[in-house]
């Protein structure tokens, strides 16, 4: 009898968890109707709505169905000027010569503004970024009003935060934004610049430009005197002809490393004072000590949160050995459940993936990451067919060298790597181009302590994970950028101190 050879089984390093149907939550949409989105925008300066010196509109998409919600202005170099001689104007005539407490009320009056219209912003910020109802209702939007509140206590107090210096402000600062935070990193610009006496250029990101379009039309009903915050969109020509333009004296940036890279070269030389907010590749690091549970909830809400949009997000996980396979095991389990859909509903955990383009990005690492031969996993939850969507994923049998364990890929995936000493793990958390933040999970104080110590991060967590407040500073080492915004240490960069 001939023997039929066995055709050898092709193993693929996909495996598909089980979505479980048998149960589900009822939709619970927050209403549309509570936000008041106008067809098209113009640029914001001098305190009014102004039309593009271009001539030219782009439109802004809401990434879960693709739907046009309205036009926004493209600045060219002649409105990015305009801008810039209106911020100016008004450092020079009005904003600097202002007693500090008189300036601190405007800011307070913005802080209670956006408090007032927190419903609105969260609907908007949702509907023109993906990111769910319940992120931008519950961090983004009180967070962002907490900023202008806390910076507004600074005002006329700044010879207590520097005793024995003259604080100075600086002038016009020209300040450029992202589209994962896009209302909370603009109070992040706006309100240290402001309360510290400078006047302001800020452009937004391409894809999410209304909430801080929104947050224009709250500046301009709290009477700011005109110029002393301007706000513009377009995009990366736009941001470029404010970094170059000659009558600015600081740029601040949060983005991508590589234009953090750009502006920097492009301001060496030059009087402009810079600080850059740029990628991140953080580690979470559970020991075997660790309360697992709490840990395992913790690193879903660090890698999971705003689809993994997020600078600091904790997107490799070291896992002391002895306790890999559990913590793998709490995670699949847990990762099936999040819901993946409507960003306006308030049951969802994941939103959409802001632009066609990131997800891309996303979806060219996962492919990386297989030929690199780790092991994906990733939830079996329907997803949407309109709109950007990636279910989470996480990866093991990750290698230090891998690119998914280098490499900021900004989408809801995980790459998980083991370790079984401190030294061990603190070399393999420090090898990485990225210095912004990470997490320790133990139940040992004196650990916490020794891992801080020598960990090279801006940000270390401990027992938790992205955890913000107005009053703890923020920022990076190594290519994850320079400077330090929030707190004390985010008025230094926007003045000058004298003795
Ligand atoms: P990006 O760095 O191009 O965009 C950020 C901002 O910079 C936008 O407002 C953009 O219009 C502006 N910009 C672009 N080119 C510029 C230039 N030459 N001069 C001045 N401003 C310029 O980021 P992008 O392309 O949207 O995302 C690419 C990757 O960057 C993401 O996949 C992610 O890894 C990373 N990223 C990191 C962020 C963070 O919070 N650190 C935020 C956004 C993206
Ligand atoms: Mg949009």
């Amino acid at each position: 009898m001939p023997v039929t050879k066995k055709k050898p089984v092709k193993k693929s390093n996909t495996i598909k968890l089980k979505f479980d149907t048998s149960w589900s939550y009822d939709p619970a949409p927050e209403s549309k109707s509570a936000a008041t989105i106008k067809p098209q925008y113009d640029l914001f300066i001098n305190g009014e709505w102004q039309k593009p010196l271009s001539n030219k509109y782009f439109a802004t998409i809401n990434p879960a169905n693709e739907e046009k919600l309205s036009e926004v202005a493209e600045a060219n170099t002649a409105d990015v000027d305009k801008a810039v001689k209106a911020a100016r104007n008004a450092y020079e005539k009005y904003w600097k010569k202002m007693p500090a407490r008189e300036r601190a009320k405007y800011v307070f009056r913005i802080a209670r503004m956006v408090q007032e219209k927190a419903r609105e912003l969260a609907i908007i910020e949702t509907l023109d970024g993906g990111k769910p109802i319940r992120e931008s209702r519950d961090f983004d939007v009180p967070t962002a009003a907490n900023h202008f509140f806390y910076y507004a206590g600074w005002a006329d107090k700044l010879e207590y935060a520097f005793p024995n210096r003259k604080a100075e402000a600086l002038g016009v600062a020209g300040q450029i934004i992202p589209w994962n935070f896009p209302l909370l990193m603009a109070a992040w610009k706006i309100a240290p610049a402001i309360s510290t006496g400078n006047t302001v250029v800020l452009k937004t990101a391409e894809t999410t430009p209304l909430t801080a379009l929104k947050l224009a039309e709250i500046i301009e009903e709290a009477d700011l005197p005109p110029g002393v915050v301007n706000i513009i969109t377009g995009a990366g020509e736009t941001g470029a002809a404010i970094v170059n333009h000659p009558d600015i004296n600081k740029i601040a940036f949060t983005g991508s490393t590589d234009v953090g890279k750009i502006i920097q070269r492009a301001v060496a030389g030059t009087h402009k004072k810079v600080t850059l907010e740029l990628g991140g590749k953080a580690a979470n690091i559970i020991f075997e000590d660790a309360p697992i549970d709490q840990a395992v909830e913790g690193v879903i809400n660090g890698i999971y949160f705003n689809q993994g949009h997020v600078c600091c997000a904790g997107s490799r996980l070291y896992v002391q050995e002895s306790v890999a396979k559990q913590v793998i095991r709490k995670l699949k389990d847990r990762i099936e459940s999040l819901i993946v859909g409507d960003p306006l509903d308030k049951n969802t955990d994941i939103g959409a993936i802001n632009s066609r383009s990131q997800l891309e990005t996303i979806q060219k690492y996962l492919k990386i990451g297989k030929q690199e031969g780790a092991e994906m996993y990733e939830s079996s939850c329907p997803l949407p067919k309109k709109g950007f969507w990636c279910r989470p994923t996480l990866f093991t049998n990750v290698a230090q060298s891998n690119r998914i364990a280098q490499e900021e890929i900004f989408g809801p995936v995980l790459s998980i790597l083991t370790f079984r000493t401190d030294d061990e793990v603190i070399e393999k958390a420090n090898n990485s181009p990225y210095g912004l933040s990470a997490g320790v999970w133990t139940d040992k104080g004196s650990k916490i302590f020794n891992m801080t110590r020598r960990m090279r991060a801006g940000v270390i967590w401990a027992n938790t994970f992205n955890k913000f407040d107005p009053s703890s500073p923020f920022g990076g080492y190594k290519e994850s950028g320079f400077g330090r915004e929030g707190g004390l240490h985010g008025l230094l960069p926007y003045l000058s101190l004298k003795v």
